[in-house]
């Protein structure tokens, strides 16, 4: 069975440095673990979490403010002009959950749209990146006890000190279009026990549409998305006694139309040998590593997926443009 290895960074508990030490070994040693064993297989993959570390969290924050990335400002939007009507269709709230956090900035239109928030437990691999931006929203909101967890939100098994109430779930940027159907569809299910009987899940899905838009998105002018992607890279030379030489390999975009989802690759510009840990591992020009996934979804799949997992979907609110969605789920 999956360890839960969710960590609460609430500060001022005995023992919390050694806690947090035996925590990073045990995160590096997850690390090497998934990398070891997705260069070794064909063909060569490695989970898109390990994308997320201080760097990768912070080129991700930059990527989102790119003319090409559509997705953050059309949900931001979305949030802005429909949140009350979405509070309304909320109902009451003591306790927002969010997955994948990130900078939290989205959130901020939430937590204000929604009337008698008590609690906010935002959820994120990167832990760094994680404690300021629950700073932040602690000090941006008075009153509102924060309470963040380190930890991958694919194998959590309880909310670590959560308080009792009625929880309202939050995914956004679309990080639901990493996971495959299937992981998605596992997803819904943990999240159902995790948040309870009677919650809700506002989640932001990206829309199937014309690749001139979509491609640029993950692909942009600036090779900021390209950086992003490269760090995974940089961080296995950082973290794994790694010697990729990253400009021996490029970024690249493509969408997959028989599975509705863009894949990230980084593919080898020449044929090289790469150390990692002591191992070696040979890569022939244009071999691959695929790095990410982002499915998308049209409005009736995704709430034939969330229907599947046991949520009932509510609502959905998108954008004139058909960009972005936001649906509304509420576990019967
Ligand atoms: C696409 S970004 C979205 C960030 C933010 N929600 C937004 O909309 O701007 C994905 C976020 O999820 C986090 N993340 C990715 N996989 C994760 C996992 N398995 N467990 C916990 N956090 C994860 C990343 O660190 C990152 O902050």
């Amino acid at each position: 069975m999956a360890s839960d290895i969710s960590t609460s960074l609430a500060e001022g508990r005995p023992g919390t440095s050694a806690a947090k030490s035996a925590q990073r070994e045990a995160q590096t040693a997850e690390f090497a673990a998934a990398v070891l064993k997705g260069l070794a297989r064909r063909p060569r993959s490695i989970p898109s979490r390990f994308l997320y570390d201080a760097v990768g969290s912070a080129l991700f924050e930059e990527i989102t403010e790119l003319k090409e990335y559509y997705p953050t400002r059309t949900e931001t939007a979305l949030l802005k002009d429909r949140g009350a009507e979405i509070a309304q269709a909320i109902g009451g709230v003591d306790v927002l959950v969010e997955f994948g956090s990130g900078s939290s900035r989205k959130t901020s239109l939430l937590i204000e749209a929604l009337d008698g928030l008590d609690s906010y437990i935002p959820i994120d691999v990167s832990e760094s990146f994680l404690a300021e931006a629950a700073k932040r929203l602690a000090a941006q909101h008075a009153g509102l006890t924060v309470k963040p967890l380190v930890g991958d939100f694919t194998r959590m098994t309880t909310l670590a000190g959560a308080p009792r109430g009625q929880k309202l779930g939050f995914f956004s940027g679309s990080t639901i279009g990493n996971l495959t159907h299937e992981e998605a569809t596992g997803f819904l299910v943990n999240a159902a026990q995790l948040l309870g009987r009677d919650s809700t899940f506002l989640l932001g899905v990206d829309l199937k549409k014309n690749l001139d838009i979509l491609i640029p998105a993950y692909d942009d002018d600036d090779g900021v998305t390209a950086s992003f992607s490269l760090n995974l890279l940089a961080r296995i030379n950082r973290e794994l006694d790694g010697d990729f030489d990253t400009t021996q390999f490029a970024h690249r975009a493509v969408y997959n139309e028989a599975k509705g989802r863009v894949e990230i690759y980084l593919e080898s510009l020449t044929e090289q040998t790469v150390h990692v840990r002591g191992r070696s591992f040979t890569f022939a020009r244009d071999e691959r590593i695929h790095t990410e996934n982002s499915h998308k979804y049209s409005v009736p799949e995704f709430q034939a997926l969330a229907l599947s997992a046991g949520w009932q979907p509510v609502e959905a609110w998108t954008d004139e443009d058909q960009l972005f969605s936001l649906h509304l789920l509420r576990l019967a």
